[in-house]
């Protein structure tokens, strides 16, 4: 039977990225180089993926897990020795297989496709995707016969100074048939000016064997940006950065300032919710419709539901449900669970806590391990106090509680539903229903105190 399969080359070491990590798992936008690539692999139908490791084997393994096959490439002897080593994989098969290069990470799956299907359709041996630059330094040039066909692709390093002036390159990205590949590496050499086994000569060894090599321009010259570097790390994110939000945008998300708006490639939002300046949304957030999110938030892994308003705020892997106002300036981390219609206020902390329906904590609040009921009113500056020194414990709220401006809930404690709490208390008790509690020290006067004592205050200049 005719296999698809990929083999993404991994194993160089990445010199220029300066760096104790492998230069593939560098990430842009919490996904490693190498998953990019896999991510666009995957979604052009092909399951059975290889990656070559070497450099760093370890890290790279660790990203991707089980879900490729791995070859292991012990030292660096160039690209067609890297592929030499998932020979095993190829071995046998009969069908295709895409060779690519785990550090160009903007390759799309279209282009994937769009190639695969016009190999089949031109009935090749070899196709290579390529790219005309202004600039082609340091790439492999394509070389052309009079005819116009695909003649050998010659490396920069190698090339002369007519094939210097070719400004169509190689992109390291390529479709072969398995048969005619295998039988082209057992031919490849290292007679070149690195003393590397090149992939690229594969080309020359199949068009001396009479087979058909094409090639098929990249629409977008991005999609072959390779990362040699930091900058060039950057450059990447900004155009993945630029795709994502177009994205959002097309599907029916307003954005208001794409310049300043980070959005992570797993991150879902509904339509006509509002994406503000300044806002940044990672993990596997997911936003539902009609929301205001931003200006300047921060959303990890964030579940929000519709309606929902996030100014000036922070929100770590925490939900929020429908109609609920946060900010501005609050901080919901890590394990929250926020219900409908609540309203959580500036320099308001939550942490790992459940806060009812229709709860308002509007200001100067800090939260941590309690679980708040249904339109509990919590006034401002009210402290759970969850921290005794050795354990965090817990604190609970009743339906419609209230307590009052200032007060401390000393946990584990409870406040009961319906309960009162006076201002400035500071609560080591159980609160029943229904009761007012008062817990701070009666007021004393002392009249005129100031005068005998002689405390005047006096305006200074
Ligand atoms: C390669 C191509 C060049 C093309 C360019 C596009 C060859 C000989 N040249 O050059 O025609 O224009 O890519 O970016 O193929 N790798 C290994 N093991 C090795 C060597 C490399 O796994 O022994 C991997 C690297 O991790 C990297 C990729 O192959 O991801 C490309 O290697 P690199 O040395 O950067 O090739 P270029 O010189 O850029
Ligand atoms: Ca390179």
């Amino acid at each position: 039977m005719e296999c698809l399969m990929a083999v993404i080359l991994a194993a160089g070491e990445g010199k220029r990225m300066k760096s104790k990590k492998a230069k593939v798992v560098h990430e842009i936008l919490g996904i490693p180089l190498v998953e990019w690539v896999y991510r666009s692999v995957k979604n052009a139908g092909i399951d059975d993926v290889v990656v070559v490791v070497g450099h760093k084997a370890e890290q790279v393994k660790e990203k991707m897990g089980d879900k490729v096959l791995y070859a292991f490439q012990e030292k660096q002897m160039g690209t067609g020795h890297a592929l030499m080593q998932a020979q095993e994989y190829l071995n046998d098969k009969d069908g295709y297989v895409v060779v690519l290069y785990g550090d160009t990470p903007l390759i799309s799956s279209q282009t994937i496709s769009n190639t695969i299907n016009y190999h089949k359709e031109s009935a090749n041996s070899a196709t290579i995707i390529t790219a005309e630059l202004d600039n082609p330094d340091g790439y492999g040039r394509i070389v052309r016969s009079g005819d116009g066909s695909v003649k050998k692709i010659v490396e920069h390093k190698d090339a002369s100074s007519d094939e210097r002036n070719i400004k169509e390159i190689n992109s390291g990205i390529y479709c072969f048939n398995i048969k005619d590949l295998t039988k082209a590496l057992n031919e490849l050499d290292n007679n070149n000016s690195q003393g590397e086994y090149y992939l690229t000569d594969t080309i020359e060894i199949l068009i001396n064997k009479g087979k058909k090599v094409g090639a098929i321009k990249v629409r977008d010259n991005n999609e072959i940006l390779g990362i040699n570097d930091r900058v060039q790390l950057a450059e990447a994110g900004r155009i993945i950065r630029d795709r994502i939000i177009r994205r959002h945008m097309e599907n029916g998300v307003t954005i208001i300032d794409p310049d300043s708006t980070y959005i992570d490639e797993d991150v879902e939002i509904g339509i006509d919710t509002v994406i503000y300046p300044s806002t940044i949304i990672e993990g596997k957030t997911k936003i539902g419709e009609d929301c205001i999110i931003g200006p300047g938030s921060r959303l990890v892994s964030a579940q929000i539901s519709d309606r929902v308003e996030i100014k000036n705020s922070v929100v770590l892997e925490s939900s929020i449900d429908d109609d609920t106002k946060v900010g501005p300036f609050a901080y919901i981390r890590p394990g929250s669970t926020i219900g409908k219609k609540v309203k959580i206020g500036d320099f308001v902390e939550v942490k790992k806590s459940v806060i009812g329906d229709k709860t308002k904590i509007s200001h100067l609040t800090y939260v941590g391990d309690a679980e708040i009921g249904k339109n509990v009113n919590l006034g401002c500056g009210v402290v759970v106090v969850n921290y005794d020194g050795q354990k965090k414990n817990k604190t609970i709220v009743g339906d419609n509680a209230f307590v009052g401006c200032n007060v401390n809930l000393i946990s584990p404690v409870e406040v009961k539903s319906n309960a009162y709490v006076a201002a400035g208390s500071t609560i080591t008790d159980e609160v029943p229903e229904n009761s007012l509690a008062i817990a701070r020290s009666r007021q004393v006067i002392k009249e005129d105190w100031v005068v005998k004592r002689g405390m005047l205050r006096q305006e200074k200049d």
